[in-house]
């Protein structure tokens, strides 16, 4: 499976603080925010990914994680000129796909939860149709919202409907099999000039072929692209880190574990920001500094 990160948009929501720089590189907390939608596809083993953005942003993501191999990864890089829609990314990415199936993740969500990488394992090795996941929310109108029948079955999905019929909201984490390609370039613009991921995935649900996965109320999914978003996601990973000692979305720490690089890898990196404490935290993953034990 390869994956997508969205990491266009205006970001008009936060402006000014997004008038000249791409909201995707904006700080949630320690790191740049598509360090945790890159993480959640490192977790997925999904190790060959796009990144689509405005061209002029391009290069500073290119500065940031390059062509991935420090990370035993393959990142590309993609332009998209206009913010044309979240499924666009299959139109744009069609090369990219090529066969396989594929994860898109929004460059502005943040997802953290007991059990998730399980979750996100069987999910990468699915073989057909679409997953997307259900998060209960108090205010629904600003997502795609979810309707269930008696027997909890997807009947309807909403972008953004005035009356919701469920708290239930659709995160900005999906899988598709390889038809997403046909059906994106098969969809219509909306009233607002989007090619809308609720579409796609309502054109998976009318075969049939569309499954979701609810995240539990001890799940945590940050949609970061307002000033309360950024502020709320940088303050959960603050407190979460400082508990426990153990970062949110770290990718050289991801990409050891998953046995991508190694130890001495994972030092060099750390030696690289060795001033901060994410440098320190590198190396004491690494072991050259002491860690306590855990199981
Ligand atoms: O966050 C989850 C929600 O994301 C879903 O519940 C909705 O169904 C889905 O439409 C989307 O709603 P948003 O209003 O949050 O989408 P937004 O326009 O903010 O775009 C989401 C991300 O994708 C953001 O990081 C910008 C990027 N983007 C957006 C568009 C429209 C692109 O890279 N290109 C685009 O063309």
């Amino acid at each position: 499976m390869k994956g997508i990160i969205l990491a266009g948009g205006e970001g008009s929501r936060l402006y000014p603080i997004t008038k000249c720089m791409s909201k995707q590189l904006l700080p949630i907390y320690d790191k740049p925010m598509i360090y945790y939608p890159l993480s959640v596809l490192m977790l997925s083993r999904i190790n060959e990914v796009l990144i689509i953005s405005d061209s002029k942003y391009i290069g500073f993501y290119k500065d940031l994680v390059g062509d991935g191999c420090h990370l035993g990864m393959k990142l590309e890089y993609k332009a998209q000129e206009q913010p044309r829609g979240l499924a666009d990314a299959f139109i744009l990415g069609e090369k990219f796909i090529g066969e396989d199936n594929v994860c898109l993740i929004l460059g502005d969500n943040l997802f953290y939860g007991q059990n998730f990488i399980s979750k996100l394992l069987k999910l990468s090795s699915m073989k057909k149709g679409a997953v997307i996941f259900g998060y209960y929310v108090s205010s629904p109108r600003d997502f795609g919202v979810v309707e269930f029948d008696q027997n909890n079955r997807v009947i309807s999905l909403e972008e953004k409907p005035e009356y919701p019929k469920s708290n239930y909201v659709v995160p900005g984490l999906y899988f598709y099999d390889n038809s997403v390609i046909e059906k994106a370039k098969n969809l219509q613009p909306s009233p607002r000039g989007e090619l809308e991921i609720t579409d796609l995935n309502n054109a998976y649900l009318k075969e049939n072929q569309l499954h979701i996965e609810l995240l539990g109320r001890g799940f945590a999914w940050f949609d970061t692209g307002s000033y309360d978003g950024l502020m709320n996601a940088s303050n959960f990973v603050q407190t979460m880190q400082k508990r426990t000692g153990l970062y949110i979305s770290c990718p050289e720490e991801i990409a050891y574990r998953n046995g991508w690089i190694d130890r001495s890898k994972l030092a060099a990196l750390g030696r690289e920001y060795e001033k901060t404490d994410y440098g320190q935290y590198l190396l004491t993953v690494a072991g050259e500094k002491e860690e306590r034990s855990r199981p």
